[in-house]
């Protein structure tokens, strides 16, 4: 099996380029190496190596910065993910595509399946739901991946800055009305990796999210007691709960984003099972 992986220095391209197995050949890109945006580029990649699957793990995932990067949060996840479900069907290559659960307005507090209709409140929700339509238009061997609050040891995201933050103040105010399902980047790696082994590829779109329903601030609790176990400063850290009208950002976000993950998990021969937050909060500290 032959991949080529874009975005391969985020969180999940670094978690895939961990995970991939030994005799699978990956070629993988950054945004130095294949800018996704730069049509030729990306067909003369494809042209070149001619994977069996792209996986599209880039993105720009920026949520707040893209409600006044319009045109650069369109460029990579709407027209950056059409260049490259055009070049996978020239060569005749899957291509598995990850999206977000922000591509929902969350206003019913239902759980996401994925036959619901898509009404993003963001910039950066509208950019991936045209990157949706776009790819699934263009080829149809395409999967697209739909997940939610990425967090992982590599790259940015939540874990990390409430590790940091705990160190630096006693109490840390979070966000304490938006419900969601924090996923570890190495077990959405591993459904990936499962679903790109199956010999009857699957198509359309998917949910895949961690298991537990949680705020932010829910989160920020959990994050804060398993680091104590490690590191005796993270006991005296507060979480004071806020409300979403309380914390200031440019973006609104979806109340609600809970995804369903049983499509997926029924498609696996395996299906993934949530690796414990213990296990992450412990390679950040040692
Ligand atoms: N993080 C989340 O909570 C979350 C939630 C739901 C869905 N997702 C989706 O999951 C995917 C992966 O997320 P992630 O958390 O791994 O993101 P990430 O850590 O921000 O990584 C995204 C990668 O994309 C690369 N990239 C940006 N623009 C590019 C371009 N024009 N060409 C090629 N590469 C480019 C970035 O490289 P540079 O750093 O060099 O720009 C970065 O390495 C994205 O599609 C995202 O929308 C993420």
């Amino acid at each position: 099996m032959r991949i080529l992986l874009t975005g391969s220095k985020g969180q999940v391209g670094s978690c895939l380029r961990d995970r991939l197995p030994e005799n699978w050949e990956l070629i993988a890109s950054d945004s130095q190496t294949l800018n996704i945006t730069d049509a030729h580029n990306v067909h003369n990649m494809v042209k070149t190596f001619e994977p069996d699957i792209i996986i599209n793990a880039a993105g720009y995932t920026k949520v707040d910065a893209a409600e006044t990067d319009i045109a650069k949060a369109f460029a990579v996840n709407a027209t950056g993910t059409l260049n490259l479900a055009q070049a996978a069907r020239t060569i005749g290559a899957r291509l598995i595509h990850l999206s977000t659960e922000q591509v929902f307005d969350g206003y019913h507090h239902v759980i996401l399946t994925e036959n619901m209709a898509p009404n993003p409140l963001n910039v950066y929700g509208h950019s991936k739901l045209a990157g949706e339509l776009l790819a699934l238009n263009a080829h149809i061997d395409t999967a697209v991946i739909r997940t939610s609050w990425v967090y992982s040891e590599h790259g940015h995201n939540f874990v990390k800055i409430m590790l940091q933050k705990g160190l630096e103040t006693s109490t840390i105010r979070v966000v304490d009305d938006q419900i969601g399902c924090p996923t570890y980047a190495g077990d959405l790696a591993e459904a990936i990796i499962r679903l790109a082994a199956l010999t009857n590829p699957a198509r359309g779109i998917m949910h895949f999210a961690g298991s537990q329903q949680m705020s932010w601030a829910d989160f920020a609790q959990r994050i804060f007691a398993e680091a104590a176990e490690i590191d005796e400063r993270y006991k005296q850290v507060k979480v004071e709960r806020i409300a979403t009208a309380d914390y200031q950002s440019a973006a609104t976000r979806p109340e609600f984003g809970i995804l369903d993950s049983r499509t997926i998990q029924n498609i696996l021969p395996e299906p993934v099972a949530d690796t414990p937050l213990a296990h992450i909060i412990a390679k950040l500290l040692a």
